[in-house]
């Protein structure tokens, strides 16, 4: 028997995650009303603003999914129980940090979001609701879950509920999001009861072929997202720890990953050195995995994971005390140039971003720091830096363009790989700062060249 078509969709989280694969979901599905739900307000207002400039999150290509979705079937509101009530399908895609105190502080998420809204759900959920977990969570959470939706349908407050829960990962990438919704290597969905996963199966099905949706049990959709993550980010670890090798051998990072890239065992792709990755993603589900190995006893498999978070910090506090080296070990006093602040291009998102910990490292020297990125507001630095503009010896500031940021720098660190910077005019840059000016290129996607005839010195990323 097919199970009976879902029409009304809340998604609870309007988010970097929650809007975006909403708002592709009411573009594929218009038979279906979704609406994304969120406490934020603010964030609401701006997700139903007129100017879709001003949309909270930004992503290539998702103002014109919005714009022909919205107010059709598309619709954002902080009328939480609203929403829940009339859903045949609750989307969970709130945050889940890190959590900073308590026990498993540093590493195991902080699950309160997640627990808040889903007693909201078993609260205001009327007859069957499918509930879905998007957001990352540590393995064995969707039991949490239906612990507390089964206590409420126990509860026999007059209206008969159900619930199906069901796993269903992200594995978009910000800054492609939109193609990554529309044509994903893989849906996954985690579950037991089959009506319910035949039911988000067929969500999928209106636009991802059949063989691309995998369904699963739900401890294997939870963990497989921890792993792709892990997996992904030991590969960005991989590359910074030979890139440092190269730079101090010689040899060029950018040939050996093209070297190894072609094998097609090892593939070309996730293997760019940088200044360590960032993103809301990598860094909490890796520590996940840590904590959820030594709950179970397996201290030499957390080890492992952790050492690729560790040379995360590594890399990043590496190019900030080598950029302080090559200006004569000090850089109190001196103007640093930083362009770009987001964690990767095509995103306004800072969440981890190796810039906030490179740029807290050069004030704490006493830089006088000028920043530009492109999505980035000065509100967002602000509270990323945690310090006003002017602290102590040291200072920060917004630039609106990059060779007004370099203006009188001794130097210029490029920390995220935006466009922008492929073909900045160098001969404008170099005559706008004090001599001996460097450029430091953490991603390796200047004009070397350029920049070299210009008068600069030049470090690259994994250059010997
Ligand atoms: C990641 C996963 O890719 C995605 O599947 C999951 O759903 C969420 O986490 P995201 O964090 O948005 O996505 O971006 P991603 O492209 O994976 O980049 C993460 C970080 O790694 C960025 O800081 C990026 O600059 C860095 N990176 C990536 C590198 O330094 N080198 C690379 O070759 C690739
Ligand atoms: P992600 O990258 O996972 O989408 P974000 O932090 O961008 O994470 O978005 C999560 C959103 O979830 C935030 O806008 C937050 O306000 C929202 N949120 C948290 N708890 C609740 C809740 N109980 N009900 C509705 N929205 C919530």
């Amino acid at each position: 028997m097919t199970p009976p078509p879902v029409r009304s969709i809340c998604c609870m989280g309007a988010g970097y995650v929650g809007g975006p694969t909403m708002a592709v979901i009411a573009d594929h599905c218009p038979e279906i009303q979704v609406t994304v739900v969120d406490l934020n307000a603010e964030r609401i207002a701006a997700w139903n603003a007129p100017d879709l400039t001003c949309l909270p999150v930004y992503e290539p290509g998702l103002d014109a999914v919005v714009a022909r979705s919205r107010g059709r079937n598309l619709h954002f509101s902080t009328e939480v129980d609203a929403a829940i009530a009339s859903a045949d399908m609750v989307f969970l895609s709130v945050n889940t940090p890190t959590k900073t105190r308590g026990v498993g502080a540093g590493q195991a998420s902080d699950l309160r979001w997640i627990e808040a809204c889903t007693r909201q759900v078993a609260e205001a959920a009327q007859g069957h609701t499918i509930v879905v977990e998007k957001s990352t969570l540590p393995v064995r959470t969707a039991e949490t879950v239906q612990t507390i939706l089964s206590a409420s349908q126990q509860s026999g407050d007059g209206t008969a509920k159900s619930f199906s829960v069901l796993s269903n990962p992200e594995f978009l990438a910000e800054g492609t999001a939109i193609a990554d919704l529309e044509s994903p290597d893989r849906v996954l969905i985690g579950g037991q009861d089959a009506d319910a996963l035949e039911a988000l199966a067929g969500i999928y099905s209106q636009w991802v072929p059949s063989e691309r949706i995998l369904r699963t049990n739900l401890w294997s959709s939870e963990l497989s997202k921890l792993t792709a993550n892990a997996f992904l980010a030991q590969r960005v670890s991989s590359i910074n720890s030979i890139a440092a090798l190269c730079e101090a051998t010689g040899a060029d990072v950018k040939e050996v990953a093209c070297a190894i890239g072609t094998d097609s065992r090892i593939g070309s792709r996730f293997l760019k050195s940088g200044p360590g990755f960032g993103g809301s993603c990598f860094q909490k589900d890796i520590l996940n995995l840590v904590y959820l190995c030594r709950h179970y006893g397996l201290v030499e498999v957390a080890e492992y994971w952790e050492q690729v978070v560790s040379l995360n910090n590594w890399q990043q506090r590496r190019i900030a005390k080598l950029v302080v080296q090559r200006l004569f070990n000090t850089v109190a006093g001196k103007t640093i140039a930083l362009l770009g602040f987001a964690f990767k291009a095509d995103t306004n998102d800072t969440r981890e971003s190796p810039a906030i910990r490179i740029a807290k490292d050069l004030l704490e020297e006493g830089a006088q720091l000028s920043i530009f990125d492109p999505k980035v507001s000065t509100e967002q630095i602000q509270r990323d830096l945690g310090v006003p503009p002017t602290d102590g010896d040291s200072s920060w500031k917004q630039a609106t363009d990059p060779v007004l940021a370099c203006q009188g720098a001794d130097a210029v660190l490029i920390l995220t790989e935006w466009n922008h910077f492929n073909s900045l005019d160098w001969k404008a840059v170099s005559s706008v700062m004090r001599r001996p000016a460097w450029l430091f290129d953490t991603r390796a996607t200047a004009d070397k060249q350029a920049a070299l005839s210009a008068g600069l010195q030049v470090w690259t990323v994994g250059e010997g």
